[in-house]
């Protein structure tokens, strides 16, 4: 039988109104978003519409993603939040598994990076502390900062603050790989903030897995950073996220960060995927997948240097490699006319990069093949140089 659908209520029409024509102006500005519903996926490879495409616009650098490991069967939830009932010994465990691997006295695991960085920040910070952020933070990070009492600072992209400003406590929140731009602030500078009495948040979002024999950036540190945040879904191809700190801190975030309290226990189905490819990307498998990487992205990097003359990307030790392009329209074209050779890369708009910052963001697997990358570079560069973005910049300068 057909449900039956109810006549729109004159509230519920005015909304569809509403966002009708705030959806159509951002069409007139090519703004809008869709997602781009891939079928038929197979790690990098989908169908997008009647296309074959290959992914350069995944998180999954190391291919984890496709990961099917043989995993005990779990109950399916967690039937209530960690401080009710949903709390698993398989939660506990992973979680004291992944801190001591860190170097950390403990960790929380999240649902997701987003719900992380918006839960931590408010339950930690207090009125009178001074929160540092780079302007090119991630949403959640922005988000998270938003909710909390501190008076925030926007830094210049990659400045480090000021050595020494009045607070109860200084924060810096940064990432160490930034997401739209691949590059990251400089370690010996948050060290120096840590050194000085400073508390570091860090978001290792796009570096755990990929250095330091996957324990990320902060492992190349001097000083362990205040709260170390590592989200599960990109190199490790999962989903979720740890928050690693001191015992101390970990158990107030326990029982004070409210997207922490108020939401179900991760999935218990979760816990030995992560697990699995927490295990892989420490071990061999993960210095192999490792070593493809790189070498993938330092082919990327050289022939879009060499063909395209695009300058900048040798300072992006990591897999994301932006070109920019500035206008949002010709962002979009880029992308379509890529789809047309078979390749997906997403154009990057505001407000997801500053305005006029609309670019690709291109990134590099383990898992893509070698003749692959150079198909890919080939025509790129032929349609950057089509569209007179030869010799353009990889950076977006703030
Ligand atoms: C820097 C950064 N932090 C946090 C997140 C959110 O992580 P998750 O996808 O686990 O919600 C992202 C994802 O885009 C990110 O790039």
């Amino acid at each position: 039988m057909t449900p039956r659908v109810s006549p729109p209520s004159p509230g519920n029409h005015a909304l569809d109104e509403r966002l009708r024509v705030a959806l159509e102006r951002e069409r007139e500005q090519a703004l809008e978003r869709r997602c781009p519903a891939p079928t038929e996926r197979r790690g990098l490879h989908y169908r997008l519409g009647d296309r074959e495409v290959v992914s350069f616009c995944s998180n999954d650098y190391l291919g984890l993603a496709e990961e099917r490991p043989p995993a005990p069967l779990q109950p399916s939830g967690a039937a209530a939040s960690r401080l009710v009932c949903g709390d698993m010994q398989v939660h506990r465990d992973i979680e004291h598994r992944f801190a001591t691997s860190m170097g950390f006295e403990d960790a929380v695991l999240f649902p997701s990076g987003f719900q992380a960085n918006v839960g931590v920040p408010a339950s930690l910070l207090q009125a009178g502390d001074l929160a540092y952020s780079d302007a090119l933070n991630h949403a959640s990070l922005i988000d998270g900062l938003r909710l909390s009492s501190a008076t925030r600072r926007i830094l210049g992209h990659l400045e480090a603050p000021p050595r020494a400003e009045p607070a109860a406590v200084r924060w810096w929140f940064v990432e160490s790989v930034f997401s739209m731009d691949g590059d990251g602030p400089a370690l010996a500078d948050l060290d120096t903030h840590l050194a000085l009495g400073g508390c570091v948040y860090l978001d290792e979002a796009h570096a755990l897995g990929l250095y330091a024999n996957g324990r990320g950036r902060a492992a190349q540190m001097s000083h362990r950073p205040t709260i170390l945040v590592a989200p599960l879904g990109k190199a490790l191809g999962c989903a979720g996220a740890f928050v690693c700190a001191s015992s101390q801190v970990c158990a107030w975030i326990r029982g004070h960060a409210r997207a922490f309290v108020f939401t179900t226990g991760v999935s218990p189905v979760l816990i030995p995927r992560i697990a699995h490819a927490l295990e892989l990307v420490a071990g061999p498998e993960g210095d192999r997948r490792r070593e493809l990487l790189w070498r993938n992205v330092e082919a990327l990097r050289t022939l879009l240097g060499e063909r395209a003359g695009l300058g900048g990307l040798e300072r992006h030790a990591s897999p994301i490699l932006p070109v920019l392009v500035g206008d949002n329209r010709r962002a979009l074209a880029l992308s379509a006319e890529l789809l047309d050779r078979g390749w997906h890369v997403q154009a990057i708009r505001p407000p997801t990069v500053p305005e006029d910052g609309a670019r690709l963001r291109i990134t590099v697997s383990a898992a893509h093949e070698p003749q692959t990358v150079e198909r890919f570079a080939r025509d790129l560069c032929e349609l950057l140089d089509r569209h007179g973005l030869a010799s353009a910049s990889s950076r977006c300068e703030p």
